[in-house]
């Protein structure tokens, strides 16, 4: 599904198939140099980071094995605890093994610290993150993540696996979605909604908006 199939539902596009394509493709050559000569464990969190695994893994011109996890995250409304349960484990035994965690977004991050806490104590031999998007403003932990697609502006994006109740996940681009599919109406979030500006590759001058 592109953008063009639901116009009366979307603000904005954020990222086009062909700039997350593009910007996939340099994470992967970081990725490969990072990891040569071993033999690492992609773990996605589903389901958002289906997209991500899937299109990053075909990407990679190195050996990868592909393992999966579903935790969900206690929290009030939208805000997540870092209180974390495991609703699907991985199947694979992580002593000695290079993980590498892949994430649709990172939004507090309190998610992510507490899965990288829990793989590490079963023995992984090292365990680095990667996230297609992250909002720098929102982080609520330092946790460190090595690869970064893209820092977004504090606002609900759905699409390339993310969603909203479950829909637009089969969305090729990221996209800010109008408020009334939220049920809300334009007055009602203009306090909490920043107009959507460009997003930016994490490293860059952030010239647009400034996180906080
Ligand atoms: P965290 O623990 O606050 O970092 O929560 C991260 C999780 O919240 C992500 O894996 C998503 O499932 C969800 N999430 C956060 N922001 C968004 C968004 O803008 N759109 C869709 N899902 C989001
Ligand atoms: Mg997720």
């Amino acid at each position: 599904m592109r953008a063009s199939d639901c116009p009366d539902e979307i603000r904005q596009i954020l990222l086009t198939q062909e700039e997350i394509h593009e910007r996939i493709a340099e994470l992967s050559r970081d990725i490969e140099r990072d990891y040569e000569g071993r033999l690492p464990l992609l773990v996605g969190v589903l389901k958002g980071a289906v997209m991500v695994v899937s299109d990053l893994a075909r990407e990679l011109r190195i050996d990868v094995e592909m393992d999966w996890m579903a935790v969900s995250s206690y929290g009030s409304g939208t805000e997540s605890s870092g209180v974390v349960r495991i609703m699907k484990d991985l199947d694979t035994d992580l002593s000695g093994r290079d993980v590498l965690i892949v994430e649709d977004i990172i939004d507090s991050g309190l998610t992510l610290t507490w899965l990288a806490q829990n793989l590490a104590s079963r023995g992984a031999a090292s365990i680095e993150i990667c996230t297609l998007l992250r909002k720098p403003s929102r982080l609520k932990t330092d946790l460190a993540v090595k690869y970064i697609g893209f820092d977004v502006p504090n606002e609900f994006v759905v699409g390339y696996g993310l969603d909203y109740d479950e829909r637009f996940r089969n969305l090729r681009d990221v996209v800010v979605l109008k408020p009334e599919v939220f049920g809300a109406t334009a007055a009602d979030v203009s306090d909490v909604i920043e107009p959507a500006r460009k997003v930016f590759k994490p490293g860059l001058p952030q010239a647009g908006f400034s996180a906080g």
